[in-house]
């Protein structure tokens, strides 16, 4: 997609398709200025065929109409907005991903959006960008039909058409190149996750990540079965060990020019990779193995937020970890009943072998910590408690360090993105209590998530840490706003908000004040 900046007149822009996104109320006497001029040029039978149709500007609601040559556009889309004071720039992205998928239905190749006036034109901007890149988003490509269709419409030129007394500038063109980088490469990490589990192997994840860092001038480190062994990361090497194909330690790693820079702390991700996940030998049933390609989504997310980290340059280093493999059952496959012994020393009793995310992520999370991170955030699609615990749209969110976490859960709302917070309570301690060994890896079925993260706790020490239970908002089940069924790259635009937020506090230089008791909540803009 092309985006390019424009002031003026909506009535006189050209191209299949003028949207104009409006709130609720603005169908009335005190109509925004490209509604008004476009009514005008109905001679004011605009408004009221909308109105007609029932169009009353409410989140979710849409009116099309031909202009038939009364405006520089072939069609008219009035989109709805809802309440202006229930406005956040994720309003805003979710109705322009719908206007993408409904541009897309009337195969049209070019189009022109009225920003709406918001107190902020340039996350208002980013917002409609970002909406339009993530929408437009269709994986088909193993589908006959799409193979005709090659070659066919598609909406190429978008004209952003900026509010009424807003001028073009720097800061705006920044924001039109920071929300297309985000949102490719949330597509990008959406083409990952959709792919099918013969296709993305860990030795194509492997590459992926490679290509990743090169595009994005960062360096992939890449290593097979003997360096696992060599780091004798046991628990990686349990779960791997009933599948043929050879599983990766991927490390990936942003170092800022500046020497100075260079040597801060690091920001560590960490992403759960399992490329399938058929339980093991503690097989799945046939329903809940059929979507398990998407087991690695969490590592998707931060492979893309690399390639966008890469780009935005933040003053201090950022890493990428991760291990992956399949879970697979076999002649060879670890069972329950073994005892495995992790990098970090401790042992392991297997009881679930479908529990095998959280022994992967323990071995990579005691690496991670070794390179002094100043926090760890990790992304894992971990538990089916967590699905239940907080539905298929909010991320769970865990640990102990409340200025970590609040710095996460202030990232994710500015992004748009929803997280909320579950505990990491001792409570359950008791759930991964073994006979044999240091703990075993699957406790009770109650309080599922937390045990998850309970066990992953045990292998980052003191350093600062988030973990990020994504299983439930990794795919959406239905077509809504920017999404469409199928992967949704969660967590990718967060990352990115952390370390824009991150980069903004270590440029001020002054010692950070205290934070406050609360996440900061993100004021309505
Ligand atoms: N990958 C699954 C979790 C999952 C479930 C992700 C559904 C996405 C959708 C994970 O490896 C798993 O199997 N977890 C088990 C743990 C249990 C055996 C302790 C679960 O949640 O049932
Ligand atoms: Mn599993
Ligand atoms: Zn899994």
């Amino acid at each position: 997609m092309q985006f390019s900046l424009h002031t003026g007149d909506a009535t006189r822009a050209s191209g299949d398709l003028l949207v104009i996104p409006l709130f609720e109320g603005d169908l009335g006497p005190s109509a925004p200025e490209p509604l008004a001029a476009a009514d005008a040029a109905f001679e004011g039978k605009l408004r009221a065929a909308a109105a007609q149709e029932g169009f009353k500007a409410k989140a979710e609601q849409s009116f099309v109409i031909h202009t038939l040559g009364r405006l520089g556009a072939e069609r008219v889309l009035l989109l709805g907005l809802g309440a202006r004071a229930r406005y956040r720039p994720e309003v805003l992205r979710l109705a322009a991903g719908r206007a993408a998928k409904t541009a897309q239905r009337l195969k049209v190749t070019s189009l022109a959006i009225a920003v709406p006036t918001t107190s902020h034109a340039d996350e208002a901007l980013r917002a409609t960008v970002e909406g339009l890149e993530l929408g437009a988003y269709r994986f088909d490509k193993y589908k006959a039909s799409a193979k005709e269709d090659k070659g066919g419409p598609k909406l190429g030129r978008v004209a952003l058409l900026l509010p009424e007394g807003v001028q073009k500038d720097k800061a705006l063109d920044g924001a039109v190149t920071l929300a297309r980088n985000v949102a490719e490469a949330v597509n990008w990490a959406r083409d990952l996750v959709n792919e099918p589990p013969n296709v993305v192997t860990p030795t194509r994840l492997a590459q992926a990540a490679q290509e990743a860092a090169k595009d994005a001038g960062l360096k992939a480190t890449i290593g097979g079965r003997k360096e696992i062994e060599r780091l004798k990361m046991g628990m990686f090497l349990g779960v791997t060990a009933g599948s043929v194909e050879e599983p990766k330690l991927i490390h990936v790693a942003y170092i800022p020019k500046n020497a100075k820079d260079a040597k801060r702390p690091p920001l560590a991700l960490v992403g759960k990779a399992i490329t399938f996940d058929s339980g093991g030998l503690s097989l799945k049933p046939a329903d809940a193995m059929v979507d398990m390609k998407t087991d690695m989504a969490g590592s998707a997310a931060v492979l893309g937020a690399m390639k966008v980290i890469g780009a935005l340059k933040p003053p201090f280093p950022v890493h990428a970890f991760i291990g992956a493999c399949e879970n697979m059952p076999s002649g060879t496959a670890y069972r329950p009943g073994d005892i495995l012994t992790a990098r970090s020393g401790k042992t392991v009793e297997i009881t679930n072998t479908d529990a095998e995310g959280r022994l992967v992520l323990g071995d990579i999370l005691t690496w991670a910590c070794e390179h002094k991170p100043a926090t760890i955030v990790d992304l894992a699609t971990l538990t089916g408690a967590c699905i239940v615990a907080l539905g298929n749209y909010i991320v769970g969110a865990f640990g102990e360090d409340d200025e970590a976490m609040w710095s996460v859960l202030e990232a994710a709302s500015n992004a748009g993105e929803e997280f909320w917070r579950l505990p990491i309570s001792d409570l359950q301690k008791d759930a991964l209590r073994s006979e044999v060994a240091d703990m075993k890896n699957a406790g009770e079925r109650w309080g599922g998530a937390i045990n998850a993260a309970l066990f992953l706790k045990e292998f980052v020490g003191d350093t600062p840490w988030v973990h990020l239970d994504i299983a439930g908002p990794s795919t959406s089940p239905k077509e809504r706003g920017y999404f469409g069924k199928g992967a949704t790259g969660v967590g990718l635009r967060t990352l990115v908000e952390l370390v824009r937020q991150r980069a903004a506090d270590t440029h001020d230089e002054v010692p950070a004040p205290k934070p406050a008791k609360a996440p900061r909540k993100a004021a309505a803009r």
